[in-house]
């Protein structure tokens, strides 16, 4: 824990200026761009390589998942912030993949019920108003047994580093302007939706003005 405290105290001030010269999205855009090549990028490419057919991106953000599709994957890319969506735009032209951005949330997702082979979330449960409907709504549109891929961070199995961090999460809230929580986690919340969970990677990213919280890459399954 003392190595992720030293780590987010000595680029905190760095990441504030940032912040202050940045709108929000260029700011994410800039932190995690770099989280990529510290790792990031690996651990999206192994989630999403193999996914093919209507895929269903949720809160796609600055489009850092779009390079990591292959071909034979038609995705569905929503995301509700105008000025995310405007930087994810030219990684559109890039991909392999077909992929059309459009706007929408976690909470009303577009389709039919059983209609998309595969639905992708990346860091997106921590700032969503409310992850169980969010859940909900990724098994209504999931086909049964359809994969469900998955990169959040969660709140430490740690006794002293998780009761730190849901003390801290309203400081954390108040700084990250994006309403993102560290206090969470999602695999509890992706049971009690009927999702099978196939595989669980615990990872952990240090790259400048990003906290190095304990991050999970899922591997999941649709109900029925
Ligand atoms: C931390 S960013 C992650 C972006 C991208 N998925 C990635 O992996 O880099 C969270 C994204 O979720 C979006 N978001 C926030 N609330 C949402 C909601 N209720 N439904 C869908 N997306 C949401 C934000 O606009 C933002 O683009």
């Amino acid at each position: 824990m003392l190595r992720e405290v030293a780590h987010f105290v000595r680029h905190a001030p760095a990441a504030l200026r940032l912040k202050r010269q940045l709108p929000q999205a260029e700011l994410y855009d800039r932190l995690c761009g770099a989280g990529e090549d510290a790792g990031m990028a690996m651990w999206r490419a192994e989630l999403v390589a193999d996914l093919a057919g209507d895929v269903l991106e949720v809160g796609a953000g600055t489009g850092l998942m779009f390079p990591h599709y292959g071909a034979g994957a038609r995705v569905t890319a929503l995301e509700p912030d105008a000025a995310f969506a405007a930087l994810a735009a030219p990684r559109v032209a890039a991909a392999a993949a077909t992929i059309e951005l459009a706007a929408g949330t976690a909470e009303a997702l577009p389709g039919p019920p059983r209609s998309r082979d595969a639905a992708v979330v990346g860091l997106v449960l921590c700032s969503v108003p409310d992850p169980d409907l969010a859940l909900g709504e990724l098994a209504r549109v999931l086909r049964p047994g359809a994969p469900l891929r998955m990169i959040e961070h969660v709140r430490s199995p740690r006794l002293v580093a998780g009761a730190l961090m849901r003390a801290v999460n309203p400081l954390w809230l108040a700084l990250n302007g994006q309403g993102c929580n560290l206090h969470r986690d999602p695999l509890p919340r992706l049971r009690a939706a009927g999702f099978t969970l196939d595989r669980v990677e615990p990872f952990q990213i240090f790259t400048p003005g990003i906290p190095a919280f304990p991050m999970r890459a899922i591997w999941a399954r649709a109900p029925g």
